[in-house]
């Protein structure tokens, strides 16, 4: 690889090339070329063999949907990053399904380029140790269920805003499935409105190896996470088996790094699938008697299911400042230590009421830069740099020193899981 990482433009206007390519330097790695759209991009872009292709979506929309397809069938181990200044989910899904792998939007600003470029080149990194280490586990991404004894204890709020980091800030590509088969809320938490649902997506037939039908049920954030929603009304899920849930999950895991899925308070079938599917459980407890004793209780539950093993991770959540046992007590009753700590954020609560993703609401918050932690972490990348001061201070307390501690324990484990 080059000393600087090459970086190719691909846009029709040689304006705004123009004005990327000045910034490119600016953040570590240097222009390789820069061409419109077309034959001239695929022919130049083949040439140059850059380490990153940054693309611009706009009109004609086809023809960039075009050029992308062309570009990743000829460079197929190049990422693509998209940057428009478009709101328009069905655009943004398009260029997604064609290959790009992360979204940013324009202007772009240099901080938000420099966090994108360094994101998805250290997510291509690692995708290929993982698959020069064992090219069949790599042919499937990971599956992430989370999962919690009880309503009200920020499942969605944890699989959503953790979704969007996995992509954002970590690189790579994600689809978050709503599991929830009581009242599935993840695509409203980030306003995204489906036209079709999880029970589309079970149904699309499993007849061809780019599984079209499947991905045509997707629904798209604007950071460029893919969403399977829930069926608006709860009772369609009725005729849900889950088995099919399992299978609809491991042919997800086929075309995405990850696989987030959200799930319901109860261990019902579809839980239950998503449990067995999972390479990685999240397993989510607040710090109050009533969540912790419901978690015990469905542990052991688990443990008769023959479910619960050492993919569970345990993550305790700070959903209130009300009640607080100690994480020491929560470690001992459950019989396990304390994976992840995610602190007390009240911009959670209203990012998720106006639809928002706290990590690009509030990129700075606690909550964000420990989603933004959660998110490289599991996927096998090195924690960004922690900032003294006040994030240091929210995050002290025990947990948040285990949390430190351990980190090189978490990577292990984490790389385990994720390979
Ligand atoms: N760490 C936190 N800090 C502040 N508020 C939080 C935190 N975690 C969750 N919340 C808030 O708690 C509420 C419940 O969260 P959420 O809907 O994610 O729970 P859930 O477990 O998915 O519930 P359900 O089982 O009913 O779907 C939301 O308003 C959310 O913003
Ligand atoms: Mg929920």
């Amino acid at each position: 690889m080059a000393k600087f990482p090459g970086i190719f433009i691909v846009d029709p206007d040689p304006d705004t090339r123009y004005k990327i390519a000045q910034m490119v330097p600016e953040t570590g790695f240097t222009v390789s070329g820069q061409a419109g759209l077309g034959t001239e991009a695929v022919a130049s872009v083949t040439k140059a063999v850059p380490e990153i292709i940054l693309c611009a979506m706009k009109e004609p929309v086809s023809r960039v949907v075009q050029t992308i397809e062309s570009i990743s069938y000829a460079l197929p181990d190049t990422p693509i990053i998209v940057y428009s200044d478009t709101t328009d989910l069905d655009i943004i899904r398009k260029a997604m399904l064609a290959g790009a792998r992360n979204f940013l939007s324009s202007p772009i600003r240099l901080d938000e380029l420099k966090r994108s470029l360094s994101a998805t080149l250290e997510a291509e990194e690692r995708r290929h140790v993982r698959s020069a280490d064992n090219s069949i586990l790599a042919a499937e991404g990971a599956i992430i269920t989370v999962f919690g004894a009880k309503g009200g204890i920020g499942k969605t709020t944890i699989a959503s805003n953790l979704a969007v980091a996995f992509v954002r800030q970590a690189g790579q590509s994600c689809v978050l499935v709503d599991a929830d088969d009581s009242f599935g809320d993840a695509a409203a938490n980030l306003a995204v409105t489906p036209e079709r649902t999880l029970i589309d997506a079970l149904r699309a037939p499993d007849d061809d190896d780019d599984d079209g039908d499947l991905m045509s049920c997707l629904a798209y954030h604007e950071s460029g996470l893919a969403i399977v929603s829930a069926p608006t009304d709860p009772l369609e899920w009725r005729d849900v088996g889950p088995e099919q849930v399992e299978k609809m999950l491991h042919r997800l895991a086929r075309h995405f790094d990850v696989v987030l899925v959200d799930t319901s308070g109860t261990l019902g079938d579809v839980s239950q699938a998503a449990l067995a599917a999972a390479s990685l459980v999240l397993w989510i407890t607040t710090p109050d008697y009533a969540s912790v004793r419901d978690s015990l209780q469905a542990l052991q539950a688990t443990q008769r299911l023959g479910l619960y093993d050492d993919r569970f991770r345990f993550v305790l959540n700070i959903a209130s400042m009300e009640t607080n046992v100690d994480p020491a007590v929560i470690e001992e009753a459950i019989g396990a230590r304390l994976f992840w700590t995610i602190p007390h954020d009240r911009l959670l609560r209203k990012s998720g009421q106006l639809g928002q993703a706290i990590v690009e609401a509030s990129p700075k918050s606690p909550a964000s830069r420990c989603f933004t932690e959660l998110a490289r972490v599991l996927s096998g990348l090195p924690p960004e740099p922690r900032a003294n001061g006040l994030i240091g201070r929210l995050f002290a307390g025990r947990n948040g020193k285990a949390q430190h501690r351990e980190t090189a324990e978490v990577l292990e484990t984490a790389e385990e899981a994720m390979s």
